[in-house]
């Protein structure tokens, strides 16, 4: 496995594109296995998580192809819809497979979801959500089985609005027999594509984006092709690089509205930032001012998953910023490798107190999940010196072309394969 090296203190400029969202393609993966039909995904990056799920699909009996950045996905045959543990432990989206094989099949077996430690990660809601609208499901051994009971649809309440159990629902509840309400739904704008893709599909659904979604079922579903959003989180990332490298970037391909809340921040700190269409611009200030409490919120809320860019953004602000991680139990993993780098935080349970200070210095430092270690780069681009990063596996999950983008706006990074100096490469395979 590589490494990355960093000679940090640079400031980014330029202009860089943002690939197509992980958190969208992903589940409308799941979404094409519930037609006998062929569907062409666009804007699709190359990431480990997404040839997990091409892996996933191509064991249940579909045909995958990829050509640039769209990938073709023929589910006319499916033979098994018995997901293999191995891929059911590489990433947790790999449950939202659960109610679209289900609905398709009339069962599902799987394993639980692997996917970033951020805590424990239950599937409860999931479970529950697809037995209210008469799917059976049994659980053991860590083992989930589903079959589709007398799967009249009906009304759902989340006790938490779960974005894959949002998903799960609306992808299963497609194909019932009736209609169903689903009431304090996940409301991130990759549930809106999700109903954009599956209504292309031919499904009936409405209410996408708000807390109460609505599914009518139809009784079959065909192929659809469809471009998905840009990456709100990706491109959080960029920005907070931008913001704590003193740059001046652009980033186009992008929705500003899917991150006002991010945008919001970035100018509490003091950078510039400006939208024009599809573009977002940034001004870092001299200094970045500290933000006295962040929390994080389901949408439009504050997304967690920019909770580390924005903490690493913020070990170099003028004063004590705090930020309450109130999504996972477990997620600032990243703070103690900061802190090696000189960053000045205290976390305890939920809440990290970062104590601003006035450079990073480089060091050796281990990702240890896909955000954090996405803030550990960000923040070698910042610091004074030479930052290695190590458990890049994990960054490859999310991020299709870092490097390059980085390379781009002038940063000075790059894999070290063992010993030896590669530029960012992409192979063509899925
Ligand atoms: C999705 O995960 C995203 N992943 C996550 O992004 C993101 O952090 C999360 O939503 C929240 O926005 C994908 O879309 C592939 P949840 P998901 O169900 O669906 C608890 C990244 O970095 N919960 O909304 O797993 C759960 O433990 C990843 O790209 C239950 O208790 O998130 C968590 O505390 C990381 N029971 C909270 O809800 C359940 O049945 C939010 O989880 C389901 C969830």
């Amino acid at each position: 496995m590589y490494t990355i090296e960093i000679t940090g203190g640079r400031p980014l400029c330029g202009s860089t594109r943002v690939q197509g969202a992980k958190n969208s393609v992903l589940p409308i993966l799941a979404a094409t296995v519930l037609c006998e039909g062929t569907s062409v995904i666009r804007g699709c990056p190359y990431l480990e998580d997404v040839a997990c799920a091409l892996e996933i699909l191509e064991c249940a009996g579909c045909k995958c192809r990829r050509e640039g950045d769209a990938v073709t996905v023929d589910a006319s045959v499916i033979r098994k819809s018995r997901i293999p543990d191995a891929l059911m432990h590489k990433m947790r989206s790999s449950i939202t497979f659960l109610g679209a094989m289900t609905a398709r099949c009339g069962k599902a077996e799987m394993s639980f979801p692997g996917g970033c430690e951020l805590g424990p990660r239950p599937i409860d809601l999931h479970i529950k959500a697809l037995r209210e609208i008469g799917i059976r499901v049994t659980e053991k051994g860590g083992c989930v089985r589903a079959e589709t009971g007398d799967f009249a649809g009906g009304r759902v309440h989340l006790d938490f609005p779960s974005v894959g159990a949002t998903e799960n629902l609306m992808m299963a509840a497609t194909l019932s027999r009736g209609e169903t309400v689903l009431t304090n739904a996940a409301k991130e704008p990759e549930i809106c594509d999700l109903q954009s893709f599956l209504n292309k599909m031919g499904a009936r659904i409405s209410g996408a984006g708000t807390d109460e979604i609505r599914i009518e079922g139809v009784s079959r579903l065909h192929g659809a092709e469809h471009r998905v959003i840009p990456d709100r989180i990706v491109a959080a990332t960029y920005l907070c690089a931008g913001a704590m490298t003193g740059g001046q970037i652009e980033l186009r391909e992008t929705e500003p509205e899917h991150i006002g809340a991010v945008l919001s921040v970035l100018r509490d700190t003091g950078a510039q930032v400006e939208t024009h269409g599809d573009r977002i611009r940034l001004k870092a200030p001299s200094r970045l001012n500290a933000i006295k409490l962040l929390r994080t919120m389901p949408y439009p809320g504050f997304p967690t998953d920019a909770q580390a860019l924005v903490t690493a953004m913020l070990t170099l602000g003028e004063g004590t910023s705090m930020v309450e991680e109130t999504i996972f139990e477990n997620r600032f993993k990243h703070c103690g490798e900061l802190c090696r780098m000189g960053a000045d935080i205290t976390t305890r349970g939920r809440i990290a107190v970062i104590r601003g200070v006035t450079h990073l210095t480089g060091a050796r430092v281990e990702a240890m999940e896909l955000r954090g270690g996405a803030a550990l780069v960000i923040a070698g681009l910042a610091a004074e010196g030479v930052t290695e990063v190590r458990g890049t596996a994990h960054i490859d999950r999310g991020y299709d072309t870092f490097l390059e983008d980085m390379q781009a706006l002038g940063a000075s990074i790059m894999k070290r394969e063992a010993g030896a100096c590669i530029c960012q490469k992409r192979d063509e395979g899925i």
